[in-house]
């Protein structure tokens, strides 16, 4: 799917394929030491990408291309149900979550692509794609650091609201998304 940045440049959404693994490498290696430290589903290496993204169905990976290139410019996963150590946070604020009807979500975008709408227009893609798959809750892979700020507005304007709160490396924030009525 092709969408238009808020400054007129054009990207390419699709679904991840292992084809596309180097080029991927290539995108995570690339993000500046913040962006790094903020996106930790797992380790910037093929290992890590195969380990996650490999095999199993459990989770999807969603990336944009700059249109007509092979270039990645962001990157994000959907898991189905949801990591132990956040269930376990989630059960902490009084929250049960039940596997089948959770997915754990998890963005980036290369930093001279932030802030230009396509974390927003990927999102919607994603949406789309996950529309039939009975989730009712979406939830944050990790957390948010309280720090970011720019991920926090693009959370808070997409709906998702705070569970809790818990200390890990500095303070960060665990939100979720209601999707019943999307
Ligand atoms: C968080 C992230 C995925 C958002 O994607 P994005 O493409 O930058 O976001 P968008 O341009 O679609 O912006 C969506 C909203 O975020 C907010 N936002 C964007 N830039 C912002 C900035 N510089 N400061 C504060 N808020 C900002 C705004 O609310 C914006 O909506 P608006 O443009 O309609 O006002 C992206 O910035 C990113 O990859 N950051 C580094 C990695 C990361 O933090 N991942 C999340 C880990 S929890």
């Amino acid at each position: 799917m092709i969408v238009f940045t808020k400054d007129g440049r054009k990207a390419e959404l699709m679904k991840f394929k292992p084809v596309y693994t180097d080029h991927l490498l290539g995108y995570l290696v690339n993000l500046s030491v913040e962006s790094k430290s903020r996106f930790g589903p797992h380790p910037f290496t093929l290992d890590g990408i195969n380990e996650v993204l490999g095999s199993s169905q459990e989770v999807l990976g969603y990336i944009a291309a700059e249109a007509g290139t092979d270039r990645i410019i962001a990157y994000s996963l959907i898991k189905t149900g949801y990591l132990d150590t956040d269930g376990n946070r989630y059960s902490g604020y009084g929250l049960h979550l039940t596997h089948s009807g959770v997915c754990t979500y998890a963005p980036s975008v290369a930093d001279q692509w932030q802030g230009s709408g396509l974390g927003s227009s990927m999102f919607e893609f994603i949406l789309n794609d996950i529309r039939q798959s009975g989730f009712r809750t979406m939830i944050l892979w990790g957390g948010v650091q309280a720090s970011n700020s720019r991920a926090l507005a693009f959370y808070q304007q997409r709906g998702f609201m705070v569970a809790g709160e818990f200390e890990h490396k500095g303070m960060n924030l665990d939100m979720y998304l209601p999707m019943a009525d999307r």
